[in-house]
């Protein structure tokens, strides 16, 4: 058996039914990019039946994607869904088609209503149609861990039989233990017909914290693909977290003797992009990427760094990317500084994106003395990674109040649809000012779901990063706004928010089928 390990990233579709994760297309594109440098093996970049937003963002992944990475798009066992499958991902060098149907007898009998007999029947029509597609065809029983163990072996092996080259094992709703599930998983690979032919994989949900030891523990006992997600965001608790199952093959390479194609100094900045993408911060004690996975406080501690690094490190914060390089970037920066700072945090720029986030940076240097690496990744998500907008905001200006019968009082200068636009009014705080100043000027009355703010760096000059969640007719969206005036970042963040809300209602309501966790 091959000691090399798969990683197949499920990010851009477990990952994005996590609540509050939804991405744009042009984020989609971005972070499928972002994973090929990390150095994914395989991308499930959606479920293109679900939607016709999923549908175009599959397919613009399967177009965009190099030959060393294969694209997969997920489908039930129902032949529309595999028929549009194929249709999203076939642009692929190397396209996947990922059928699913649930194995356990509480899923048969009352989500799917079918009889045993009836399952397998349908996995088998479901994996034959794939195979008159593409050969790289991708099987998985939903609530693996639930299911009977012979009924497991009896539908693998069929599938297999019908030409599944990649059989998964999910623990779809974070039921198992690792040892019962290394178990299980055993337990078919060794009693199905057929097992020598295919890879098998996992896909573990993390509702009970065990996602990422029940995937270590199927690697174990012969398992070579790991179905993860960046920071182990998915559906409800999330999914085992990719840079969680890479660093504890890597740092404990002695215990598991498995390889990977991941390259770890890639794993901070892909953290960084989908926090900044779904405006949700990475929690400071995550483990590999947390701002206090590699901090020391307690002095014994800090003796025992000074003595030997070792004593209280088992890798180095620079194998999961999060150097800080020897280029410090500030005012007096050349181009070609600004170009080699960003091509070291994964960001390959062309000309045309170099200008702007040159210009970016300046502008960022005036205002602040240390620009800090995720400083500069804020920037590059905020000036290049976005779609044309139609509202702009120009100058904003904010006056803060103590004194009872004298509100706070914002004026804003925007552009709506191309028309300049400009006018003041009051709130019961100069943030609750300013988003009543735009809204009205353009006419929209959301509701305000969620305001956050962090700083992105340490010090009183620290960029802020706000995130507010909108909702208005039925549809809601996030914006996210940086800026080192957080008045500033908070009117940004609102009016990404209300762009964002207005491609939402353009591309139309998302029409969800069933999603599987
Ligand atoms: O959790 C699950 O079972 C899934 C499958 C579709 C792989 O997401
Ligand atoms: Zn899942």
């Amino acid at each position: 058996m091959s000691d090399r390990v798969y990683f197949f990233d499920t990010t851009l579709r477990d990952g994005e039914q996590s609540p509050g994760a939804t991405m744009n297309f042009q984020e989609k594109l971005r972070l499928a990019h972002q994973l090929g440098i990390l150095g994914c093996d395989i991308i499930e970049a959606g479920f293109p039946a679900s939607s016709a937003g999923d549908f175009s963002s599959v397919e613009a992944i399967a177009k965009q994607a190099g030959s060393s990475i294969q694209i997969a798009g997920l489908a039930r066992c129902v032949a529309s869904d595999i028929d549009r499958c194929w249709d999203a991902v076939k642009a692929a060098k190397n396209p996947r088609i990922h059928v699913f149907i649930s194995t356990s007898p509480l899923h048969m009998e009352y989500k799917l209503k079918k009889s045993p007999d009836q399952v397998v029947e349908m996995a088998v029509a479901a994996v034959k149609r794939c195979t008159g597609y593409t050969s790289n065809v991708e099987f998985s029983c939903e609530d693996f861990s639930r299911s009977d163990k012979d009924f497991l072996c009896r539908i693998v092996g069929a599938a297999i039989a019908a030409g599944a080259t990649t059989i998964n094992l999910p623990d779809t709703v974070g039921y198992a233990q690792p040892e019962e599930f290394a178990a299980l998983v055993d337990y078919v690979i060794k009693n199905t017909k057929g097992s020598e032919k295919v890879i098998y994989s996992v896909h573990c949900h993390d509702d009970l914290g065990q996602g990422v030891a029940n995937t270590l523990a199927a690697l174990r006992v012969g398992v070579r693909q790991a179905e993860v997600t960046l920071s182990g965001i998915g559906e409800r608790a999330g999914n085992a977290a990719l840079e969680e199952v890479v660093m504890a093959l890597q740092v404990r390479k002695d215990f598991y003797g498995l390889e990977h194609g991941i390259k770890s100094e890639q794993l901070y900045p892909s953290c960084r992009l989908l926090s900044m993408i779904i405006g949700q911060p990475i929690p400071l004690n995550k483990a590999i990427t947390g701002a206090n996975a590699f901090a020391h406080e307690s002095g014994i501690h800090q003796d025992g760094m000074l003595k030997n690094r070792e004593t209280y490190e088992i890798m180095t914060p620079q194998s999961v990317g999060r150097k800080s390089t020897h280029l410090i970037i500030g005012k007096h920066s050349g181009r070609n500084a600004v170009h080699q700072k960003f091509e070291s945090l994964g960001y390959s720029l062309n000309e045309e994106q170099l200008n702007s986030i040159f210009e970016a940076v300046k502008n960022l240097a005036d205002r602040k003395k240390t620009i800090h690496d995720e400083d500069l990744m804020a920037l590059v998500q905020q000036e290049i990674y976005r779609i044309p907008d139609r509202i702009r905001l120009r100058h904003v200006s904010v006056q803060s109040s103590d004194a009872g019968g004298v509100p706070p009082v914002a004026a804003v200068l925007m552009d709506v649809d191309g028309i300049e636009k400009s006018g003041a009014g009051f709130g019961a705080g100069p943030v609750d000012a300013l988003f009543n100043v735009i809204s009205d000027l353009c006419g929209r009355s959301p509701d305000l779901e969620q305001y956050a703010i962090n700083a992105i760096t340490g010090g009183t000059d620290a960029l802020g990063e706000v995130t507010v969640r909108i909702r208005e007719k039925g549809f809601s969206a996030i914006g996210r706004g940086t800026h080192p005036d957080i008045f500033v970042a908070s009117a940004r963040a609102y009016v990404d928010a209300l762009n964002n809300l207005a491609k939402r209602e353009e591309e139309g309501e998302r029409i969800h089928c069933q999603l599987p966790a």
